[in-house]
């Protein structure tokens, strides 16, 4: 669609941002779909956040997302919450609704849709490793997906003890997670460290999804990357902005291209 003064734009804001692939799908998906808005990252740092955000709310934007480490920050300038949002405790995405904006979260829309892509059954024994900005939406999307099981460890116990009570499941000391691990059939890694320093060996019968998208390097079966939860909260975020049904397969087409 052709740039014009009617053009519309949609940010997304976090530091560090330079890496990241939602501007590629999300400008295809506006392109494919006739939509007047141009993706653009931008990252901001922390002195200035509040100056940025202000100056946001005064022009007028299309939508937006969030990423680390704003997802929290930004929950004192929305005007509404979503009760995803709410029940999350960060917000990923803005919905821009008669001026005011509308914090909602995707994140955990992306987990849901890599446990059902994956086929991997919601009687999972599931631990997880860390307690970072990405973890509570995690911890929703496992509970939507019928997860019963779930237990958490984190080198920062307090950190994990606010969400253990939050969510209502379990706490294990990283001093000890290695020797537990057995007992669970899916691992999830959220921390900002690679996979193999946390595990001693990937078992074949167990399921490794690590949230990052960039270390798909592990060459197993059972383990999964964090394609499809990027794929997947970018969609939702589009269907909020535009009220229309995501194009996925050009915006996976755009993400791997
Ligand atoms: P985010 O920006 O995603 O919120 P974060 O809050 O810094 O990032 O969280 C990163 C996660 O990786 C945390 O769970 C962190 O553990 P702490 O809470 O103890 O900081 C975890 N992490 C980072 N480096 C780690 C390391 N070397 N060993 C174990 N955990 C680590």
């Amino acid at each position: 669609m052709e740039i014009t003064a009617k053009t519309l734009p949609t940010f997304i804001i976090g530091n560090p941002i330079s890496h990241s692939k939602s501007p590629v799908f999300q400008n295809a998906a506006f392109n494919h779909c006739n939509i007047n808005s141009v993706y653009l990252a931008i990252n901001i740092e922390k002195n200035d956040f509040e100056a940025v955000i202000a100056g946001l709310k005064k022009i007028n934007i299309f939508g937006m997302n969030i990423t680390i480490p704003y997802k929290v920050d930004i929950l004192k300038y929305v005007d509404e919450l979503s009760e995803d949002a709410k029940l999350i405790g960060a917000v990923n995405t803005i919905e821009v609704l008669n001026g005011n904006w509308v914090g909602h979260n995707t994140d955990w829309y992306g987990v849901y849709k890599t446990l059902e892509l994956n086929k991997l059954s919601p009687s999972q024994d599931c631990l997880i490793i860390g307690a970072g900005g990405a973890t509570n939406g995690v911890i929703y999307g496992l509970q939507q997906y019928g997860v019963k099981n779930i237990a958490i460890t984190n080198r920062t116990k307090d950190k994990a003890e606010l969400i253990k009570d939050q969510f209502n499941i379990d706490l294990i000391d990283f001093e000890e997670y290695k020797s537990k691990i057995k007992n669970y059939s899916l691992i999830i890694n959220t921390t900002s460290i690679d996979f193999n320093k946390l595990v001693d060996s990937f078992l074949e019968d167990k399921t490794y999804f690590d949230l990052k998208y960039y270390s798909g390097k592990i060459d197993m079966p059972n383990y999964i990357d964090g394609k499809i939860m990027l794929l997947y909260q970018g969609a939702k975020a589009f269907e909020i902005w535009t009220k229309q049904e995501a194009p996925i397969e050009i915006m996976q087409k755009a993400m791997e291209g």
